[in-house]
């Protein structure tokens, strides 16, 4: 099969090129606009023969009709994917992730070419801590900030593609991701390559919001069963029963590095702080039979430190001006 990966060359894009080549006999296109969050470094050391990458935007509908209609599959990642940055900034995030997917939608549209839609738990809202419900398909649509609505309209937008034309659409609503190759103003790499500068973590207010960590490997073999077996028009949430307070992954990370369980610091909060996101995956564990591999969190979580402290060319360019923008914002 000829593969279409947008955003190929970020956090689970290419982490999920990289399954892929490992996985399967595809041939991978990344189409991939290299913004900030983007490196070529990402998908360093795969086949030539198998991976190409194509420098473009999602929104550039000639270019995307031209590369979609060469394939036979599209998984749509690229995104403009931090909700710290939407609150500063939100008109990039309408441009890639509601226009960006109406110009994939019109090509598979055309071509009638399979399309997988990659999204988040975001899109639901958040939840009490003590609620005993978890986000389910039929959970209805309430985001919280300019990153999150953006991503729902752009599911909005699938929905109403696979209903009016008949494409050809899957869309899977992912928690927390955490792994190799997450860029560095994410909460977990933040504080991990913080901790090797010897900067104490940063604790948005009380650190009680609660977040559904699942390792980016699950997250993309889920993906893999989707676009294999996933019914056309489906919905599917992606999680793996990962639910910490912040404050604990703090925790954890801090016994990693030898120093004391309250060696942080609580800075400002974030504007809007959904609280709690928790997923239940029971309809991709039963209907297509996925189970994840990565259930220890403690030993992911020490291969990823593990990882960053081994990579520290590829994190160390982004790390200053990062932590400038952090600081310019009190956080
Ligand atoms: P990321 O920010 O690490 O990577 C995004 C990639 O998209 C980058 O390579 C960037 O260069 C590329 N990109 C951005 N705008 C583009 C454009 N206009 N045209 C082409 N490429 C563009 O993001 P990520 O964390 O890997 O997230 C990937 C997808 O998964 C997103 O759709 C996000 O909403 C979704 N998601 C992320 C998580 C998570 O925990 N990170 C969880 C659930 C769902
Ligand atoms: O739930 C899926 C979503 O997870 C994805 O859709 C997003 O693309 C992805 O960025 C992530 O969103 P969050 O906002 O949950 O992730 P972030 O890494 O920004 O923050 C995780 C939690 O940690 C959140 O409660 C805010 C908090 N935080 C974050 C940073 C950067 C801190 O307490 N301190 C920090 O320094």
């Amino acid at each position: 099969m000829r593969l279409l990966v947008t955003g190929g060359a970020g956090f689970i894009g290419s982490n999920f090129v990289r399954q892929v080549v490992e996985r399967t006999d595809d041939r991978v296109t990344v189409l991939d606009k290299l913004t900030y969050a983007g490196s070529r470094e990402s998908l360093a050391g795969l086949p030539e023969d198998r991976v190409s990458l194509v420098v473009g935007d999602v929104a550039d509908s000639e270019l995307v009709d031209s590369l979609v209609a060469e394939h036979d599959a599209v998984v749509h990642f690229a995104a403009e994917s931090h909700n710290d940055n939407s609150l500063v900034g939100p008109r990039p995030f309408l441009d890639t992730n509601i226009i960006g997917t109406f110009a994939l939608l019109e090509a598979v549209r055309k071509h009638d070419v399979r399309y997988h839609h990659i999204s988040t738990d975001e899109v639901y809202g958040d939840l009490e801590l003590d609620d005993p419900q978890r986000f389910t398909e039929s959970t209805p649509y309430n985001p919280s900030s300019p990153y999150s609505s953006t991503k729902a309209g752009s599911d909005l937008l699938v929905r109403a593609w696979v209903r009016s034309f008949g494409v050809r659409a899957t869309i899977s609503n992912c928690s927390n991701n955490y792994g190799p190759f997450q860029h560095v103003e994410k909460f977990i790499p933040r504080q991990i390559t913080g901790l090797i500068d010897g900067i104490r973590p940063r604790l948005y207010g009380e650190g009680l919001n609660v977040r559904d960590w699942i390792h980016v490997d699950d997250h993309n073999s889920a993906v893999l069963t989707i676009l294999e077996s996933g019914r056309i028009g489906e919905t599917y949430l992606i999680g793996a029963d990962g639910e910490k307070s912040n404050r604990e992954v703090v925790e954890a990370l801090l016994q990693l590095f030898g120093r004391a369980p309250d060696d942080f610091e609580h800075v400002t909060d974030r504007p809007g702080h959904d609280l709690r996101y928790a997923i239940d995956a029971t309809k991709l564990r039963t209907e297509l039979g996925w189970t994840p591999q990565f259930s220890d969190f403690s030993a992911g979580l020490e291969d990823t430190v593990r990882w960053y402290r081994e990579n520290e060319d590829w994190w160390r360019p982004a790390k200053a001006a990062t932590e400038a923008k952090y600081a310019a914002a009190g956080q």
